[in-house]
C-alpha cells in the first residue's frame, strides 16, 4: 500500500519511522516533510489547504491511505473531503475534530455525557464573561474556544488579570480562536496525557506520556508546544488508566458516534489527576507532539494494520503491543522560541549522535545550499531514547544531545524529573 503522511514536525518523522518499517507499506511520501523525514521518504511540496491538490496526487500516485499529523487540516475537513473522493484517511472529519477545535463544544459534551471536567461557562460578550468570572473564586481559568497553538489558556490569579484576559481575548488576540471564551475553575493535581485509538465506536486503548510544556527547567517560562515527554506516565497507573477509559474516553466516543459525528483517529486526552479522580483538561484530535515520538519508540507492533482498522472499523480485534521499555524525547529548540526562533543556523553532529537505544526525530530541520543540516523552526530537533527505567532513557538521551554541536541551540536539563523522582521512591 502507499501512504501519504501529512505534516512536518518531530512527530511526523517518527511516525514515518514507524510506517516505513511495515511490511504493509510500499511507498511513503510526506508533505511537506523535514531534513529528517526526507531521509526516510520522499517528500512533496503540497498545499494541504487545497484539498484537491492532495486529491490529485493520491489518485496519480494511487495512495491507499492518508495519514493526517497536525490539527489544522483536520479541523479544516481535509479527512471529509478525501473519503468523499473514496480516499481512505487517518483522522477525524471536521465536525469530530471539534473535540479540539472548540473547547465549548468539548465542555458542552463532558456536561452531556457526565464525563468529569472543571465547571465552566461559555461566553461571547465581555461584560457577561468578567461578571461571571467576578463570581468565582481565584485563580480561574480563562481560554479562547478556538485552535490558538497552544497559546490560548490564562490562569489569572487576580481579577485584574481576568478581566484584562478576557478583554485580550475579546479584542481579537487569538484572531477567531477568541470570539468564544470558555471560563472555567481551575483544577490542582498533576498533569498526564493517555492516548487512545478510535474507530468510531471501539476505543483502543494506547498508552500515557507525561509532557514539559513550560521552556525552562524546573517548569518556569512561557509555554511552549512541549520541551520534552516520557511514557509511560508512571502517574497514572493501570487502574488510573482504566478509570480514565471508562469514565471520559468511551463516554466521548459513545458521546461522538450518538450525535452523528462519529470519531476516528488518536484521541489525545490532557489529563489533571486531581484528589478526587482524573478530570478532561481538553482534547486533541491528534498524536502529541512530542508524545508521539515516545510512543513509537515504544510500540512493538505494527501501527499499519492499527490505522487501517481505526479507518475501517474494527479495531476490537486488533492489539497493540508495547515494549517494556520506557522512552523519553529530548526538544532541542532555537534560540528565541517560543517567541521568535532564530533559523538558519547550522547543526552539526546528529549522523553520529544516536547511540545505543537512541532515535534522532527532526522537526523544523531543512538542508541549506551546501547540504548542511539547518535550523528551520522553533522546536529543532527531538533525542530520543529507551531505558531499563526513564533515567536509563533520560541519560542516553542527554548524552547523545551532547555529541549534538550547535551552540544556537538550546534544551531543558531535566527532561523526565517526574517519573525519575518516583523511579528513586520505589527503587
Ligand atoms: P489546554 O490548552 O486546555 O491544555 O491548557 C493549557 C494548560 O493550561 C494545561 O496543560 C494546564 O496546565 C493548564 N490548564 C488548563 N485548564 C486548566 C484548569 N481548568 N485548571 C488548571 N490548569 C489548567
Ligand atoms: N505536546 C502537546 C501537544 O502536542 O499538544
Amino acid at each position: 500500500m502507499n501512504i501519504l503522511l501529512i505534516g512536518s514536525g518531530g512527530r511526523e518523522h517518527a511516525l514515518a519511522w514507524k510506517i516505513t518499517q511495515s511490511p504493509l507499506c510500499d511507498t511513503l511520501w510526506c508533505t511537506p516533510g523535514n531534513a529528517g523525514i526526507a531521509e526516510v521518504c520522499a517528500c512533496v511540496p503540497l498545499n494541504t489547504a487545497d484539498h484537491g491538490a492532495v486529491i490529485a496526487f493520491c489518485r496519480e500516485h494511487a495512495v491507499g491511505l492518508v495519514v493526517v499529523g497536525p490539527e489544522q487540516p483536520l479541523v479544516e475537513g481535509l479527512v471529509d473531503a478525501l473519503t468523499a473522493a473514496g480516499i481512505k484517511a487517518f483522522g477525524p472529519s471536521a465536525k469530530a475534530a471539534q473535540l479540539e477545535g472548540s473547547k465549548g463544544f468539548t465542555k458542552d459534551l463532558c456536561k452531556r455525557a457526565g464525563i468529569p471536567t472543571a465547571a465552566y461557562e461559555r461566553f461571547t460578550d465581555a461584560d457577561a464573561a468578567k461578571a461571571y468570572a467576578a463570581g468565582r473564586g481565584l485563580p480561574i481559568v480563562i481560554k479562547a474556544d478556538g485552535l490558538a497553538a497552544g497559546k490560548g489558556v490564562i490562569i489569572a490569579e487576580t481579577r485584574e488579570e481576568a478581566d484584562a484576559a478576557i478583554d485580550d481575548m475579546f479584542s481579537g488576540s487569538f484572531g477567531a480562536a477568541g470570539a468564544e471564551v470558555v471560563i472555567e475553575a481551575f483544577l490542582t493535581g498533576e498533569e498526564a496525557s493517555f492516548f487512545a485509538l478510535v474507530d468510531g465506536r471501539t476505543a483502543l486503548p494506547l498508552a500515557s506520556a507525561q509532557d514539559h510544556k513550560r521552556v525552562g527547567d524546573g517548569d518556569t517560562g512561557p509555554n511552549t508546544g512541549g520541551m520534552g515527554a516520557y511514557s509511560p506516565a508512571p502517574v497514572l497507573t493501570p487502574a488510573l488508566e482504566a478509570q480514565v477509559m471508562r469514565e471520559i474516553v468511551q463516554p466521548t466516543v459513545d458521546a461522538m458516534a450518538a450525535d452523528g459525528m462519529p470519531y476516528v483517529g488518536v484521541l489525545y486526552a490532557g489529563l489533571m489527576l486531581t484528589e478526587s479522580g482524573p478530570q478532561l483538561i481538553e482534547y486533541n484530535a491528534r498524536f502529541g507532539d512530542p508524545e508521539c515520538q515516545v510512543l513509537m519508540l515504544r510500540m512493538k507492533s505494527d501501527i499499519v494494520p492499527a490505522l487501517i482498522a481505526a479507518v475501517d472499523g474494527g479495531l476490537e480485534h486488533v492489539n497493540v503491543e508495547w515494549h517494556d521499555a520506557p522512552a523519553l524525547t529530548l526538544v532541542m529548540a532555537a534560540e528565541g522560541y517560543p517567541g521568535t526562533p532564530r533559523k538558519g543556523t547550522v547543526i552539526e553532529g546528529t549522523e553520529t549522535a544516536a547511540g545505543e537505544g537512541v532515535v534522532i526525530f527532526h522537526a523544523g530541520t531543512a538542508r541549506d545550499g551546501e547540504g548542511r543540516l539547518i535550523a528551520n523552526g522553533g522546536r529543532v530537533l527531538n533525542v530520543t531514547a529507551t531505558g531499563r527505567s526513564v533515567r536509563e532513557a533520560r541519560d542516553r538521551a542527554y548524552v547523545a544531545a551532547e555529541k549534538i554541536r550547535w551552540p544556537e541551540g538550546f534544551h531543558r536539563s531535566d527532561i523526565g524529573w517526574r517519573a525519575i523522582a518516583r523511579e528513586g521512591k520505589t527503587a
